[in-house]
């Protein structure tokens, strides 16, 4: 075949075609070649075999090292992934386990959660913080419950509709729970993918998370597409973890970019520092002396923002 038709062929082969910026990259196997400088946008064209490659090889070590005992991984429900993925959501795994299990005890349905009192639900979340979630947790259940008969939804423009659901969280839901093919980006699986690509961008940067997203998308399987999410989530959070990390271990060493050129630390890169602005403010806390000793007045206020109930000095 000449070297042009080749190239169509190649073309046409490739399921992805993302461009993005990356530093130190041209891939030829496994050569790394520093041909760029400064860094400027490439175009890289992932070919479906090597896109199966990568699947079949996280997928693969998934089921030999990965997570499977895990209190919500046994009889899956959407409902029961959805809570455990809220809970998960900026907390570990091993401090989760406790609070998944209460919370399923006290609210085994969505129905359950949805008439519960909200005070009850937030007791329930007591000591994992970011109390909205617990806030949207509970008002995505009310909306199932009147608007989907208390069954989770099943398409994912309807898991995104609900509060406190965004892309990721409503793939995560679908693919886990019910195998259905969707991409996800936490941010243990942007990790993966900045560092196997050498992706430069720092999270929350919109060209890195849509390259990042553009990936994903690619590299997702459509078959054991459960198995694939749960094997990114675990490799980013046990291996490719975000200081030392264990490269000897990892399923998809031999095609990392990062590895190849020694620059896991640098990837993904931290987001620039703004200058803190100085800022001063006075408090006023107001006590009284009674014979029990000096006392500081109280009173309980409604949710604010993310904060939940509050007590404010009166
Ligand atoms: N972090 C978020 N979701 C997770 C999951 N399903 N397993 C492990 N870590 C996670």
């Amino acid at each position: 075949m000449n070297v042009k038709l080749k190239r169509l062929k190649t073309f046409f082969e490739s399921i992805c075609i993302i461009s993005y910026t990356a530093s130190l990259f041209k891939r030829e196997d496994t050569i790394i070649k520093k041909t760029n400088y400064p860094p400027s946008d490439q175009t890289v064209k992932i070919s479906s075999e090597s896109a199966k490659q990568f699947a079949t090889q996280v997928v693969t070590w998934y089921h030999h090292q990965g997570r499977k005992h895990l209190p919500w991984q046994q009889n899956k429900t959407p409902y029961s992934v959805w809570v455990s993925e809220i809970m998960l959501q900026q907390t570990q795994v091993t401090t989760v386990i406790g609070y998944y299990e209460r919370f399923m005890a006290s609210f085994p349905t969505i129905s359950s959660l949805a008439n519960a009192d909200e005070d009850k639900v937030l007791h329930h979340w007591t000591g994992l913080g970011y109390y909205a979630r617990a806030r949207n947790l509970h008002k995505a259940a009310k909306l199932i419950d009147s608007e989907y008969n208390g069954v989770f939804p099943e398409k994912i423009d309807q898991v995104i509709a609900l509060p406190g659901i965004g892309r990721s969280t409503a793939g995560a839901i679908l693919s886990l729970a019910l195998n259905q093919h969707h991409p996800i980006l936490d941010g243990n699986v942007k990790r993966v993918l900045a560092r196997n690509y050498l992706v430069e961008g720092y999270n929350g940067l919109a060209k890195f998370d849509k390259a990042l997203w553009q990936l994903s998308e690619c590299l997702t399987p459509t078959t054991d597409t459960g198995f694939y999410t749960q094997a990114m989530m675990d490799l980013g959070a046990t291996v490719c973890t975000r200081s030392k990390p264990t490269c000897e271990l990892c399923p998809v060493k031999t095609s990392c970019l990062a590895l190849a050129s020694s620059q896991q630390a640098e990837f993904p890169q931290k987001k620039p520092k703004k200058k803190t602005p100085e800022k001063s403010t006075i408090m006023v806390i107001p006590r009284i002396t009674t014979e029990k000793g000096d006392r500081v007045l109280m009173e309980k206020r409604p949710p604010l923002w993310d904060l939940g109930w509050f007590m404010v000095f009166s």
